[in-house]
């Protein structure tokens, strides 16, 4: 059975887009909260493009994380759902 997430508001997520308020985005309906992830990614500052919204469009031009481990990988970051 899957745990349950609280529920955060788009406004919210849009609140969260540096690396001071905290950088989340959303991915498929979850939200994720990946501020310490920012200087871990191989891609670099790009990821700060997203900041605040959805990966979505961002991954659809870089399709480099069509990969499962980067999904394993950014779901470790979840902390809500929209
Ligand atoms: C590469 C994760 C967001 C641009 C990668 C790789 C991972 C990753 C794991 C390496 C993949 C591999 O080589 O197997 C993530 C995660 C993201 C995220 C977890 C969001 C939470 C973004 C965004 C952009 C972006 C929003 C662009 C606006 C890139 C680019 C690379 C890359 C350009 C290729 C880097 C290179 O090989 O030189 N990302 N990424 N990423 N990412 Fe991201």
């Amino acid at each position: 059975q899957e745990a349950a997430y609280p529920i955060f508001s788009q406004e919210e997520v849009t609140s969260h887009r540096s690396l001071q308020d905290g950088v989340w985005v959303t991915y498929k309906g979850g939200v994720y909260d990946i501020t310490e992830f920012v200087a871990m990614h191989p891609g670099g500052d790009k990821i700060l493009l997203a900041a605040g919204g959805a990966l979505e469009p961002f991954w659809a031009l870089y399709a480099v994380h069509n990969q499962e481990h980067v999904l394993e990988m950014l779901s470790e970051y979840k902390v809500g759902e929209l």
